[in-house]
């Protein structure tokens, strides 16, 4: 499995965690910035890790930011991301489960670090059910189409 990953300077510190946390459990992955805890604007990290994630260089994609909700709206702003943003493990089971999620999003000044190493663990961990939720995706999907 390989994860791709970003923050802003909010979801930095985290991101270190989460990097640390992987790097121990021997999951392959790729830091796209930011790379320290300069001011930097969370569009422009959720872009890198959006594109990996849609080129299949990267199986699921992890974007951290303060309170995690700016970098997930601008990721789903792009076309095939489905980005949910967590700050519990059953959502992040969940969302792989019933929404085939492919980046998880955390807020880096919302959740501490041994929740969000469990978030991070429910997300990788869990497989999409398909059937039912396939249905609902494949029309959530064609809302982008709108
Ligand atoms: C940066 O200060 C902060 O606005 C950002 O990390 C995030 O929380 C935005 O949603």
């Amino acid at each position: 499995m390989r994860i791709a990953l970003g923050s802003d300077h909010g979801g930095f510190e985290l991101k270190q965690n989460v990097m640390a946390h992987l790097e121990k459990k021997q999951i392959e992955f790729k830091d796209f910035g930011c790379y320290s805890s300069d001011s930097v604007d969370y569009p422009d990290l959720a872009v890198p890790v959006a594109n990996a994630v849609l080129s299949g260089d990267y199986d699921l994609g992890i974007l951290i930011c303060g309170t995690g909700i700016g970098i997930s709206i601008s990721a789903n702003k792009i076309r095939g991301i489905r980005c949910a943003l967590c700050s519990d493990t059953f959502s992040a089971h969940a969302t792989r489960e019933h929404n085939d999620a492919n980046i998880l999003a955390m807020g880096g000044r919302v959740v501490g670090t041994g929740v969000a190493l469990d978030i991070v663990d429910a997300f990788l961990g869990a497989a999409f059910e398909g059937g039912r939720h396939q249905r609902r995706i494949e029309k959530m999907m064609a809302l982008e189409n709108l």
